[in-house]
């Protein structure tokens, strides 16, 4: 781990040797509370480092630091600030295999999608600069309100928010953390970060990679320590302007009760089903499927959790489905399996809880139902019905139901049921009933032929009800850290031109 670390570039002024330190106003800190926070392997439960866990006080400095670097950077030009992010994504590029490799360490995702996470992240930046240079406003005449005229102009244009709290997830610890930084940064907001405990290595390396490419001490900083001492601090703290958050649905319900009046930006649990239709393509479906549901050991907020087939295709799909998933390589992150440990072992509890819960009531196990460490093999089990916990909880593991269904209509009314409404899918080859029954969908998106997935970064992304709050994505992100702001321009009668209309 030192050895790809080492590899950096001046990675020495963050850390003593695996211990890493906090990041504000351009300097790294340990925490003056002495206390820290031990980020263990999930393959083999090695220490992979330690963070520092930050006090109240801390937190305070922290946003304080924020908000007096406000001005400076809103002052800044565009062009600059893109330029900014066009270096910190180049930077990303060329540090990317060392990076992966923290971040496989510490989250236990397969080293080839560590590193692409990335690459990902520096074509975010590259791809939020260009759009944040394409942003307008727009004028309007009072006239077309009955008893205006044209003396009366608008000019809107948008400004930004303020200080932005971002606070990622452990399972995409550096993109879905990036994906809220680079926009903030390229409105001209500044932004404190609050890493989550197990993941918080990896973004501390954005305080570097950020300094590197330009940006002043003090517009970007980080915090890290418990979320329970210092979380709801956080939010509350009158000098943050927005929150941006993806995490749990549960804690994200928590944060919008507590957080007041201020903008909130929640990406949060699914529950995405897919229903396949008599006619779908079986090899097309059963491939999305798969690589839908069990990528990184299913957590992901749009893996696929729920399968809904029709009575037509239901065996053969679930054959070929069973297949494909009793191929999937199990094991070591760093050797690329697919199946890998669970961030925790209390997360492998919780998903054995819904295996044991589905077979107690007659679910049939198809393959699976097997632990060793944090690894949980991937597990099929049929014959779901909605008395089931599975039928509804959210894994975030490798567990696949399948709810047998009769028509597209009962299909819709199970999706519709759950409390979340992230994404769902339909697969068929009758794209006029795909789109009429995506209509139907109480979801953010709707894949028709394909897996559910967040990508690319510049869709729209969002969730209904439980699943979170605003909408992500490139230049959508953008237009939810800044507002706009009305200039309206009143004319008088001084310097009227005089214009002889034939109607008067
Ligand atoms: O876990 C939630 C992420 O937003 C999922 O992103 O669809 O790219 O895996 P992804």
């Amino acid at each position: 781990m030192i050895d790809e670390i080492e590899k950096i570039p001046n990675s020495l002024v963050m850390r003593d040797e695996l211990n890493f330190k906090y990041y504000v106003s351009g300097t790294w800190k340990k925490s003056s509370s002495g206390n820290t926070i031990i980020i263990k392997n999930p393959f083999n439960d090695e220490t992979v480092g330690t963070v520092q866990a930050c006090s109240i006080e801390e937190a305070d400095q922290v946003i304080t630091v924020a908000k007096e670097n406000l001005e400076c950077w809103g002052d800044k030009t565009q062009r600059e600030r893109a330029d900014i992010l066009m270096k910190a994504a180049k930077l990303m590029k060329e540090w990317a295999n060392s990076l992966g490799y923290v971040m496989m360490k510490e989250i236990g995702k397969p080293l080839k999608s560590a590193i692409s996470e990335i690459t990902r992240t520096s074509e975010l930046f590259e791809a939020t600069a260009e759009a944040g240079l394409q942003q307008e406003g727009e004028a309007i005449y009072g006239d077309a309100f009955k008893g205006f005229s044209k003396d009366k102009m608008s000019m809107t244009y948008r400004v930004p928010l303020g200080v932005i709290l971002c606070i990622g997830p452990f399972n995409y610890p550096f993109n879905l953390t990036g994906s809220k930084i680079a926009p903030a940064l390229m409105a001209g907001n500044t932004v404190v970060v609050k890493p989550p405990s197990q993941g918080a290595i990896s973004p501390l390396f954005f305080g570097l990679i950020l300094e590197k490419a330009g940006v002043p001490p003090g517009v970007f900083n980080i915090i890290t320590g418990k979320g329970s001492e210092i979380g709801d601090y956080l939010v509350q703290h009158p000098l943050i302007n927005m929150v941006s958050f993806t995490g749990s649905s549960k804690t994200g319900q928590h944060l919008a009760s507590v957080v007041g009046m201020k903008p909130l930006l929640l990406e949060l649990g699914g529950k995405d089903a897919a229903i396949v239709l008599n006619d779908a393509n079986l090899e097309l479906t059963a491939d999305a499927i798969v690589s839908g549901a069990f990528s990184y050991s299913g957590q992901r907020c749009t893996a696929v959790k729920r399968v809904l087939p029709m009575p037509g295709i239901a065996d053969k799909l679930i054959e070929l489905v069973k297949k494909k998933t009793m191929n999937l390589s199990i094991g070591d992150p760093e050797k690329n399996a697919t199946i890998g440990p669970l961030i925790s072992s209390e997360q492998c509890d919780f998903v054995q809880g819904l295996i044991d819960d589905a077979l107690k009531k007659d679910g049939t196990l198809l393959c699976g139902n097997k632990r060793e460490g944090n690894i949980m093999w991937p597990t099929l089990i049929d014959n779901v019905t909605t008395d089931m916990r599975i039928a509804w909880e959210e894994p975030f593991g490798p567990i696949l139901p399948f709810i047998r269904t009769h028509s597209a209509e009962e299909a819709i009314e199970i999706s519709n049921k759950s409390e979340y409404g992230l994404q769902g899918m339909i697969f068929t080859e009758n794209i006029d009933l795909a789109f009429n029954i995506a209509q139907e969908l109480e979801v953010g998106t709707v894949q028709i032929n394909g897996k559910s997935e967040r990508g690319p970064d510049h869709f729209p992304f969002l969730g209904t009800k439980s699943s979170g709050l605003g909408t992500q994505g490139i230049k959508y992100s953008i237009e939810a850290m800044t507002r706009p702001k009305v200039i309206a321009l009143n004319l008088s009668e001084k310097g009227k031109l005089v214009k002889l209309c034939k109607y008067d």
